[in-house]
């Protein structure tokens, strides 16, 4: 049976890396204009990144997590889960480019769980490290919630694909 305790911790759970959902979802409102990759290109001739992953959507992703974190009154948390959230993000962008696959394309796991997973190993260098059982649990919340966040930013036209 779940309890009320259990429904406590998993909140709990969340807000301690809402940095990192926070950091994630700034670049869909504030990003656009010059691509983080300058344009280049791999060896494979294709695009780093892509022209889709922006200078202002990264530093506004960064800058909003750390401000998330100071709030929590944990800014070097703040700091590494929105480094670590975005920064996941752009290398699940990175290995997508070098598959060939187009910016939007769906990559089903990478792209829900990239950036949480980095997120989470970058902020748990700083002692005290999280648990098994919340790192499990981040990891599997996370998927419905990307789901539903996502869905709905889709919905409000903040972005081409529910994904
Ligand atoms: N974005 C940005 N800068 C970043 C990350 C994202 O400007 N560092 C913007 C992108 O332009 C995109 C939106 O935020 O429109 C959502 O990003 P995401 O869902 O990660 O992009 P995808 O379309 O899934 O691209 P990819 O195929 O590379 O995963
Ligand atoms: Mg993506």
């Amino acid at each position: 049976m779940v309890t009320a305790a259990d429904v406590l911790w998993m909140a709990e759970t969340i807000y301690l890396y809402l940095p990192a959902y926070l950091a994630n979802a700034a670049p869909v409102l504030c990003g656009g204009g010059s691509p983080l990759d300058g344009g280049r290109t791999w060896r494979d001739g294709k695009p780093l990144l892509g022209s889709h992953k922006t200078v202002r959507g990264t530093l506004s992703g960064i800058a909003v997590g750390t401000a998330v974190g100071l709030i929590q009154l944990a800014p070097l948390r703040g700091l590494l889960l929105a480094v670590g959230a975005i920064g996941g993000d752009l290398i699940v962008s990175f290995f997508k480019r070098r598959l060939g696959m187009e910016p939007g394309a769906p990559s089903p796991v990478a792209d829900q769980l990239g950036f949480i997973v980095v997120a989470v190993a970058l902020v748990s260098v700083v002692p005290p490290p999280p648990t098994w059982e919340r790192v499990v649990a981040i990891l599997v919340v996370t998927v419905p919630i990307h789901f539903i966040t996502n869905l709905f930013a889709w919905l409000l036209k903040l972005k081409k694909h529910p994904w």
